[in-house]
């Protein structure tokens, strides 16, 4: 930030002013006050509960009049604002005005810096303007739909699921027959990661990767490395110190060498066009793809896990809709895209996961200039430039107002997937009624077909082979780089037949 617009914001700051115009005005958050969950910012001993600093914000904000309930910000001497949104109009219009044009927003990458010293800068999530640009045209024919739902690309897909699954199932099968029980208490999340990985290696990077290497080697570096790298974004120098005295450092070390060979393998493929590097165009060295592989590899891991362990826990509470989609899958020989499609519960199911539950809960921006936004509505906001913003998707979807009993006749804070049948016969689809599950506008999700394709895979399969209850009563979330559930989706696994 320069000099001036510093002294433009200290002064600003200092005479209490709010630096928002127009007429969705947000209202200001105090740093210190009383009774609040937390402190409205992440600190060493608060950084773990992202969702309680979100939380904070909009203490006491109910007795605020109109866009200030929503619409929340802090202000501190010589630092730009931080805005903190849950109304869907404003992340859906700050969203659409996202991009490398003149004037648009930038994702913010201030929350992202431990990611970036362990994935690199040059990645499609992290870069910004003409770099993020051509990023996404390169990216943009191997993730496509036509592409990824190729009959034979699917069936890849399906046939490691299958054998993965498989194993696992004698695995099972055989404990229940020795032990005599009916049922097996066992975590689902780590089990999910195991599947969402082997998928990503070995399918869409072509690699051949062995099940055990990944559960044992591959899939605990990336968890390792990324809770170190959120700690490395709130306090990188304590958390350096902290590692080498307790002599985490080492391993550290140890998981960055395993997640590299990873990458390597990830890579491996390309010169003989391995799984879906046949669809990659570019002239690129493997040296300047690495970045975007080694996010490929641990963000696709974290977001598809996050998806489909919180589809099997809300699942896990709802033995109803589980024999609805039993009824839906039971038949079906081969999980292609077109009977996917007309499973129509599981479907709403994801649907709903995503909009309860959202892998991603907040979505980075920053202004890059003094801006105007405007909702479809035509209500607008002034967005000076440096502010910071954090869209809260988590919060937005949660919101009574937004998605409440009077909208969609459940609930909000609810696990229904009928309230899109509802919606439906309100002529409401889930285009007008936003979740922003996979974001939107320029910045929106490209792994989306091919996140929607193994999750659609691992429940459906899941539904038609086991019935499986919930442990704890509550689901609890937990978040870090996504959201998850806290139990690790713990239940009670029965076979079905
Ligand atoms: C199925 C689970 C997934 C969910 C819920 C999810 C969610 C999201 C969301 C919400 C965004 C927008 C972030 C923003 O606007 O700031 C995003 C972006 C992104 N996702 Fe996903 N994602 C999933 C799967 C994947 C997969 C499988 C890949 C790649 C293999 C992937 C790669 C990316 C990348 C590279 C971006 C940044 C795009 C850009 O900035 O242009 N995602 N994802």
């Amino acid at each position: 930030m320069s000099f001036q617009t510093r002294s433009t914001h200290l002064l600003k700051q200092l005479r209490g002013v709010n630096p928002f115009g127009g007429d969705c005005l947000p209202s200001r958050v105090s740093l210190f006050g009383f009774g609040r969950p937390t402190l409205p910012f992440p600190h060493l001993w608060n950084y773990k509960n992202p969702l309680k600093i979100f939380e904070t914000f909009y203490y006491g904000s109910e007795r605020e009049a109109g866009s200030g309930k929503h619409n929340r910000y802090i202000y501190v001497a010589g630092m730009p604002p931080v805005l903190l949104t849950r109304e869907p109009a404003i992340i859906k219009a700050v969203q659409a005005e996202t991009g490398d044009k003149p004037g648009q927003f930038d994702r913010d990458t201030s929350p992202m810096a431990g990611i970036a010293r362990a994935t690199g800068t040059d990645s499609l999530l992290y870069s910004n303007g003409s770099v993020w640009r051509k990023q996404k045209r390169l990216s943009a024919e191997p993730f496509s739909r036509a592409n990824l739902f190729q009959p034979e690309k699917f069936h890849g897909f399906e046939q490691t699921f299958r054998e993965t699954v498989a194993k696992r199932l004698e695995a099972l099968h055989s404990h229940l027959v020795t032990t005599g029980q009916q049922t097996v208490r066992v975590e689902l999340e780590p089990e999910v990661k195991v599947v969402m990985l082997e998928m990503l290696v070995n399918n869409f990077f072509g690699g051949n990767v062995a099940c055990e290497d990944l559960r044992a080697r591959y899939v605990p570096a990336i968890e390792m490395l990324i809770a170190h790298m959120i700690g490395d974004t709130v306090a990188p120098r304590t958390l350096t110190l902290l590692d080498m005295l307790t002599g985490r450092h080492a391993i550290l070390k140890q998981k960055s060498i395993d997640f590299e060979a990873l990458t390597d393998i990830a890579l491996s493929g390309r010169a003989e066009g391995c799984g879906l590097w046949s669809q990659f165009k570019s002239e690129a060295t493997n040296q300047a793809l690495r970045s975007n592989i080694r996010v490929f590899l641990a963000g696709a891991m974290e977001a598809t896990s996050s998806f489909a362990s919180w589809a099997l826990s809300h699942l896990s509470r709802r033995p109803d809709i589980q024999d609805q989609i039993y009824e839906e899958v039971k038949n079906m020989s081969v999980y292609d895209p077109d009977n996917l499609m007309h499973a129509v519960t599981l479907n709403r199911v994801l649907e709903e996961t995503l909009r309860l539950t959202p892998a991603l809960y907040f979505l980075p921006r920053r202004a890059t200039a003094d801006t105007w936004i405007e909702t479809a509505d035509h209500r607008k906001m002034f967005i000076p430039k440096g502010t910071q913003l954090r869209l809260d998707v988590w919060h937005a979807n949660r919101c009574e107002q937004f998605w409440g009993k009077e909208v969609t006749g459940y609930p909000a804070e609810m696990f229904e997937p009928k309230r899109w049948d509802i919606l439906a016969q309100k002529g409401i689809s889930s285009r007008d009624m936003l979740h922003f599950g996979f974001g939107h506008g320029p910045r929106f999700c490209p792994g989306r077909y091919l996140g929607l394709l193994e999750v659609g895979l691992v429940v459906g399969a899941a539904v038609k082979i086991f019935k499986f209850t919930a442990v704890n009563e509550r689901a609890e979330a937990i978040a870090g780089v996504s959201t998850k559930p806290a139990d690790g989706v713990l239940v009670d696994l029965e076979l079905r037949s």
